[in-house]
């Protein structure tokens, strides 16, 4: 009998969803799979608008959830061998849509399945897979595996080519500036993943799949990343409350400070980011070993509580 393999995600610009469909690519045959996707219930607009934009970071990062539309009967009742569940990261968090997903009723049914993260972002992932282990945790959920595409430009390059994909819809390259988002190449070759999923799973050897895919790629992490998105969780995590304390989501009250929190973003990604690369080098040179033990444990599947 073919494996069932439940494909379930959000994506906002269907980027992910290119991801997913290539990653089952050479598998689409040879096991049942269905598609399921995370969908709020009032959609998230690309372009975005900048005002929304901005005022999304304080409840991604507190994980307050919005409204979801629900998941169809069929696919919670259904028995997956294998859920792969695709998602991105927002302000260093899991996107609202997936963590108000992951903490509604209709998550239950992860509960005993074993789930296979794949992760398509422009390259901070780190802290958003700690919450995603933790929420995976509580359900009772098992993780077998995590694949990770991140946009391999420059930071700062990769930066001035999502704020033009945010704002003006342009994922294609510029004169000066490439192609948003994770790269067209990087996406097809995600095909390569297929098969040794599919031999795990029906060999009944989940066990070992996250040390085949790493053998093959699935994770690519430099460990400077590791110092910048542990100073970016900290300052999101002042921001958000910081803004929270004037009102809710859309609240007049609290534009000010949202206002206050762009200006600061684009003073600190631009001007401040040649100081804190720098500062985080000599930290990089300092910490190398424990960073390196640190990139270790991200590329594992263990959730050890207090990385961030
Ligand atoms: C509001 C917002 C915040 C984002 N924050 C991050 C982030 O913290 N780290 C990161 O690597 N990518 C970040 N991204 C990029 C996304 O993870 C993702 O790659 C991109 O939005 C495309 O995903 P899609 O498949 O949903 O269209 C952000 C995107 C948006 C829209």
């Amino acid at each position: 009998m073919k494996k069932r393999i439940l494909v379930l995600y959000y994506s906002q610009s269907g980027q992910l969803r290119d991801i997913l469909d290539s990653i089952t690519s050479d598998i689409k045959d040879k096991a049942e799979i269905d598609y399921a996707t995370i969908e709020p219930v009032i959609p998230y607009a690309l372009p975005w608008k900048a005002s929304t934009f901005f005022d999304t970071m304080p409840e991604t990062v507190q994980h307050i959830p919005i409204a979801m539309k629900p998941l169809p009967e069929v696919i919670k009742n259904k028995d997956y061998d294998l859920v792969i569940f695709g998602y991105q990261s927002w302000f260093l968090n899991p996107s609202l849509p997936i963590s108000s997903f992951l903490q509604s009723e209709d998550a239950q049914f992860l509960k005993g399945k074993n789930v296979l993260t794949v992760i398509g972002c422009r390259n901070m992932w780190l802290h958003g897979q700690e919450k995603v282990k933790e929420y995976f945790q509580q359900i009772g959920a098992k993780l077998v595996g995590n694949i990770v595409l991140t946009d391999t430009n420059p930071n700062l390059i990769s930066v001035l080519t999502i704020i033009r994909w945010s704002f003006q819809g342009q994922k294609e390259a510029s004169r000066f500036l490439p192609a948003a988002g994770v790269q067209d190449n990087d996406i097809r070759r995600a095909s390569r993943y297929g098969m040794p999923i599919l031999k795990h799973l029906e060999a009944d050897k989940l066990d070992d799949l996250q040390n085949e895919l790493l053998m093959i790629g699935a994770i690519q992490l430099k460990p400077g990343l590791i110092i910048l998105e542990r100073r970016g969780v900290t300052n999101f995590r002042k921001w958000s409350k910081f803004i929270r304390d004037k009102g809710g989501p859309g609240a007049p009250e609290r534009q000010g400070r949202v206002t206050m929190f762009k200006r600061l973003l684009i003073v600190a990604i631009f001007i401040l980011s040649p100081i804190s690369s720098f500062t985080a080098w000599i930290q990089l040179q300092l910490q190398k070993s424990s960073l390196l033990r640190d990139v270790e444990y991200f590329k594992k599947l263990e959730l050890v509580p207090g990385k961030f």
